[in-house]
């Protein structure tokens, strides 16, 4: 059939005909708000390349999050920043770390009417601002394997659900898996940051963190984002160490790879709409170049479109809003 029988527009002709044949839907249970919590923070702090986010403090943090269960959005990623960083990033792992208390404190609040989700890396830890261990100026794969696990460990016993590593240390998801299930947390569940490219769409959230590397970048670990095949190579290996999630990240520049990893690998898949994407949109709408809202639900549906199944997104709260 095609034309004049066949006439694409008459399934176009009202908001209820759109609605019913809608093929994709973004839903509140969909989104995951990234958290950045601060040790020694009496109260939250605005992030100035952020607009709208902002650093909680250990206390600020729960009201916050209550705002976003109330919203419908029921998880969260726990970044932590610690007072003290050193070579060893040695305030990510310890019991009382921030975000160790900041997980106790909100399981004792939410429960499992929270789902917690904690990055497990080392750069907002470390002096030098890189993801593992420094040795001879070079970060050391396989020294960075255990303090990944340790931090890991650490998360699983304040009561975390999930642990996403996020160095891309070879090896990091079948380090932290087996560790987790020494320690007795066979049911901590990891979502790997399998395809993670060196972006320059990070740049926000190292503000806000306070991780740019001291010397150097990430691109030793980090992937080439002109490598699409090695992208696919990188989540088989992460679902071979046991994955329970595949993320590729950012979302926006890589929806091909997002498509394409949904389709080979059919995992329940995460895309990370990254602070430089965010940010992005907050200029140009603050500019009065786009309209805000619909620019923002384009975008976090054709992530969804593209295979995601959650969105990792600094939208989180206001998307919630306008679908709620
Ligand atoms: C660090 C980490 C980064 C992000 C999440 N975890 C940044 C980096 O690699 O420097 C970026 C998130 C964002 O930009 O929103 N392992
Ligand atoms: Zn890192």
């Amino acid at each position: 059939m095609s034309f004049p029988a066949l006439r694409m527009r008459r399934l176009r002709r009202t908001p209820l005909i759109r609605e019913l044949v809608r093929e994709v839907r973004l839903d509140r249970s969909d989104l995951i708000q990234p958290i950045f919590v601060e040790e020694g923070l009496k109260t939250d702090a605005p992030i100035t390349s952020m607009p709208g986010q902002r650093r909680q403090s250990p206390a600020t943090v729960l009201p916050e999050v209550a705002r976003l269960v109330d919203k419908e959005v029921k998880s969260i990623i726990l970044f932590g920043i610690p007072t003290v960083k050193d070579e060893n990033g040695s305030a990510a792992y310890g019991p009382n770390g921030v975000v160790q208390r900041t997980i106790r404190d909100l399981k004792d609040q939410f429960g499992d009417e929270l789902v917690v989700f904690t990055d497990v890396c080392m750069c907002q830890y470390t002096s030098h601002g890189h993801c593992g261990l420094v040795s001879d100026g070079r970060v050391d794969n396989d020294g960075t394997l255990q303090k990944l696990a340790e931090v890991a460990v650490s998360h699983a016993r304040a009561g975390a659900d999930m642990v996403a590593p996020s160095a891309m240390i070879d090896g990091q998801v079948k380090t932290i898996r087996q560790a987790l299930d020494d320690n007795g947390f066979k049911d901590v569940a990891v979502m790997a940051y399998a395809a993670k490219h060196a972006s320059s769409f990070f740049g926000p959230f190292r503000e806000a963190a306070f991780s740019t590397p001291k010397f150097g970048d990430r691109r030793t670990y980090q992937m080439d984002y002109s490598n699409p095949e090695e992208a696919l190579r990188e989540i088989a290996l992460d679902v071979e160490e046991g994955a329970d999630v595949i993320m590729v990240k950012p979302a926006l520049a890589y929806l091909d790879i997002i498509y394409r990893a949904k389709k080979r690998f059919r995992m329940p898949t995460a895309a990370y709409n990254v602070s430089g994407e965010f940010s992005m949109i907050k200029a140009a709408a603050r500019e009065g170049w786009i309209d805000e809202k619909s620019a923002i639900m384009e975008v976090l549906t054709s992530i969804k479109r593209a295979g995601a199944d959650m969105i990792l997104t600094y939208h989180a709260l206001e998307a919630a809003e306008w679908l709620g």
